[in-house]
């Protein structure tokens, strides 16, 4: 897969509602031909993606899929039938959606710790079971992970559960492509650094990250699409400070 092949691709992306996973979303929708499924609760959020993919592109094919992966309903017939309405078969998965409580360990509720455990990593693992019977020859499985969740990296007071969190995600990326090995589906992990997004904002206010996210979308959408030629099984800092 790479950008310049005119290959109409079918990409589903979680959290696309806003920030990183609505401007991957939009890139995508400005390439061309792409279809794409767009996953997150905020129907308002989608819908103004769809109308963002549409003046990227007037052909744009983005199909909002307004969805709480938090449930604990089975994704096989809770989600899977929504996504295959739209995309018979996938050609990338991006497991984008992600939240983070910022508060010092003893003071996370249950339900604090439980929501990042889901939504950050029992999510993508879920997603992914799920959509694999439907990955086509060269597929590509992008997990968003955080700088947080890279081994050896800086870590920050607060973040205990959200950086566990994507840790395992890491950790899952790895065991897949060793489980995978022999098919031709490749899993990737990117671990981001800090993006100027409502996440980041909420999270540490007054503070100022590295990237904007229309930028980090685009490497994002970039890699997608053309990072199996070079990565499998990788897990990739994306940073502009040394972990
Ligand atoms: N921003 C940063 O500095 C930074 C750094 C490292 C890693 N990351 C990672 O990058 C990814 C994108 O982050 P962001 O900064 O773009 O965050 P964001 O602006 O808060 O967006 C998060 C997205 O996830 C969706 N989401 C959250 N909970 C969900 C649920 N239960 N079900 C379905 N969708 C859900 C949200 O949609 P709804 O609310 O509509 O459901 C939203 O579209 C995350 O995985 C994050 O951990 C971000």
């Amino acid at each position: 897969m790479n950008e310049s092949s005119s290959k109409s691709l079918n990409v589903l992306i979680t959290g696309a509602s806003r920030g990183i996973g609505f401007e991957v979303a939009r890139r995508f929708a400005a390439m061309g031909n792409h279809n794409i499924a767009a996953v997150a609760r905020q129907a308002d959020g989608l819908k103004n993606l769809k109308n963002a993919c549409i003046k990227e592109n007037i052909q744009a094919h983005l199909y909002p899929i307004a969805f709480d992966l938090s449930t604990s309903d089975p994704y096989d017939t809770a989600l899977l039938p929504q996504i295959a309405q739209f995309l018979p078969l996938v050609d990338i998965l991006i497991n984008n959606a992600g939240c983070l409580q910022n508060r010092p360990f003893e003071q996370l509720s249950e339900a604090d710790m439980i929501e990042m455990m889901q939504v950050n990593f029992l999510a993508a693992a879920r997603l992914t079971r799920a959509v694999l019977p439907l990955m086509r020859n060269g597929g590509h499985v992008l997990n968003v992970s955080s700088m947080g969740g890279f081994q050896g990296s800086q870590k920050f007071g607060g973040l205990s559960m959200y950086s566990a969190s994507k840790a395992a995600l890491v950790a899952l990326t790895e065991c897949l492509a060793e489980e995978y090995k022999n098919t031709p589906i490749a899993f990737n992990c990117l671990t981001i650094g800090s993006v100027d997004t409502e996440m980041f904002r909420q999270a540490f206010p007054g503070h100022q990250a590295q990237h904007q996210a229309d930028d980090m979308a685009r490497f994002v959408a970039d890699f997608a699409l053309n990072g199996t030629r070079f990565f499998r099984g990788k897990v990739l800092p994306v940073s502009v400070s040394t972990p």
